[in-house]
């Protein structure tokens, strides 16, 4: 445990700093005590409110006039674009619009409406034999070897892989898609150096440059992938998405739907071999009942979109403390799903829990999730077929426990490295 990890336990509550790199990867110690003792705490550094507690989250998710998602104006595309080497390099390429994740209602809803029917559960029954062939054929790489690293072999590739072909692009450009999901994701971290930025920032615009001629070739010759979807809607005589807005939602699709789903695939595995008598309630009945919750649980303990920022429109009063009209805040989900008063003791990995389905990892409200259904999809799918071929579970030989990536937003594992019996 590193030293600022174990100062928390111990130091006045307002000296904690909730956007150290080590509180970044290691953060429950920090949200239990936030949640007790300052539910809503303004980090002394950055300036964000901090809100921690289960029902204090729900009612922001749930309040888009008074918590805004709109956070910057077209030209803030990114951490340091004020650097004028950066600017050049955005300038070669498109502006960046708020759509989904970073609009508000009725505009928000205007977006959602060019895509939810791609992501409803409906739609994604025809993808299902694609994940579980998808699935055996990851594990058919590494299941021989009794061992693997089990990110960079699964986590990483199910979600992408199906994002891609969704997105109808060939397999071949996956280090391309992953390349840039990094880029986002680096972005979003707010902890790149100078030349971290720049060169996020060139694989960013390399992103845009790639799906405009994609979305022009889908123009001219339309396909049956979301990208045709995308660019050819219209709704009630509204014009078509521009390249810009198309280009925003799609890397919202890329960032929100790749990392998150890796790492709760991820940490889903490493919750199995943490917690045997779990894994041993599933090894006596594997039914999908039983597939779901683990999914459920999994969902609740990860919760990899751990903060999602929010913009106060007016002044507001939250247990005591004065909340300043356009503040930016963090409604906490990864804390809230962490809350004792919701989730009796809630550190603890339980299947059996009777109210799973209030977790909240896909978020609450008009910004609920979009892939919350393919992902769930992936994770039944993929525990499922991961359950059936392998056991014994356990970390490899020389393997030291996982560590977390350091990202204000979103949380995940740096790897794991697992060892496992073929069934
Ligand atoms: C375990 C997997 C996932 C988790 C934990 C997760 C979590 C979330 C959360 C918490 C929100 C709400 C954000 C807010 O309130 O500001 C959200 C929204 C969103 N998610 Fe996911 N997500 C996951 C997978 C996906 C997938 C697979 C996709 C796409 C294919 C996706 C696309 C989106 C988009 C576009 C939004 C914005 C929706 C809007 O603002 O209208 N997510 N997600």
């Amino acid at each position: 445990m590193s030293d600022e990890v174990a100062r928390v336990a111990t130091c006045p509550v307002h000296e904690i700093s909730p956007m150290h790199p080590d509180i970044l990867k290691s953060p429950w110690g920090m949200n239990r005590r936030l949640r007790d003792e300052a539910p809503v705490f303004q980090d002394p550094n950055s300036g964000i409110f901090f809100v921690s507690r289960y029902e204090d989250v729900i009612q922001i998710a749930k309040d888009h006039q008074t918590f805004s998602s709109r956070m910057m104006g077209p030209t803030r595309a990114m951490a340091g674009s004020e650097d004028p080497e950066v600017i050049e390099v955005l300038k070669s390429g498109y502006e960046n619009v708020p759509t989904m994740l970073t609009e508000d209602p009725p505009n928000q809803r205007r977006y959602r409406k060019f895509v939810d029917g791609a992501f409803s559960p409906s739609s994604l029954k025809s993808l299902e034999p694609f994940i579980e062939n998808l699935s055996n054929e990851l594990i058919d790489t590494f299941i021989d070897k009794g061992e693997c690293e089990f990110l960079s072999k699964f986590g990483v590739p199910l979600p992408l892989r199906v994002i891609i072909s969704q997105l109808g692009a060939p397999q071949e450009d996956l280090p391309l898609f992953r390349k840039w999901t990094e880029a986002f994701i680096g972005n979003l971290s707010q902890q790149l150096d100078k030349e971290g930025i720049l060169q996020a920032a060139k694989d960013m615009v390399e992103f845009q440059h790639y799906f405009v001629a994609r979305m022009n070739e889908r123009r001219a010759e339309p396909a049956d992938d979301i990208l045709s979807k995308l660019v050819n809607a219209s709704f009630d005589g509204e014009q078509p998405l521009t390249d810009a807005e198309c280009l925003s939602m799609l890397s919202q699709i890329l960032v929100a739907g790749n990392e998150t789903t890796s790492a709760s695939l991820t940490e889903g595995l490493w919750l199995l071999i943490e917690n045997p008598d779990q894994y041993q309630l599933l090894k006596d009945d594997p039914s999908p009942e039983m597939i779901s919750r683990l999914v459920e649980e999994v969902l609740r303990i990860s919760s990899p979109s751990s903060n999602m920022f929010r913009r106060t429109t007016r002044e507001v009063e939250m247990h005591g403390v004065t909340i300043p009209e356009n503040s930016i805040l963090f409604a906490r989900f990864a804390s809230a799903n962490h809350d004792d008063n919701q989730f009796p003791e809630a550190a603890k990995f339980k299947l059996m829990r009777n109210n799973l389905k209030d977790q909240v990892a896909f978020g609450k409200g008009v910004h609920h999730c979009l892939g919350a259904a393919l992902s769930r999809r992936e994770m039944n799918i993929g525990f499922k077929i991961i359950l059936d071929r392998m056991e014994n579970f356990r970390l490899a030989d020389g393997a030291s426990d996982p560590e977390f990536s350091a990202n204000a937003l979103l949380h995940g594992m740096t790897g794991l490295n697992i060892a496992f019996d073929k069934k």
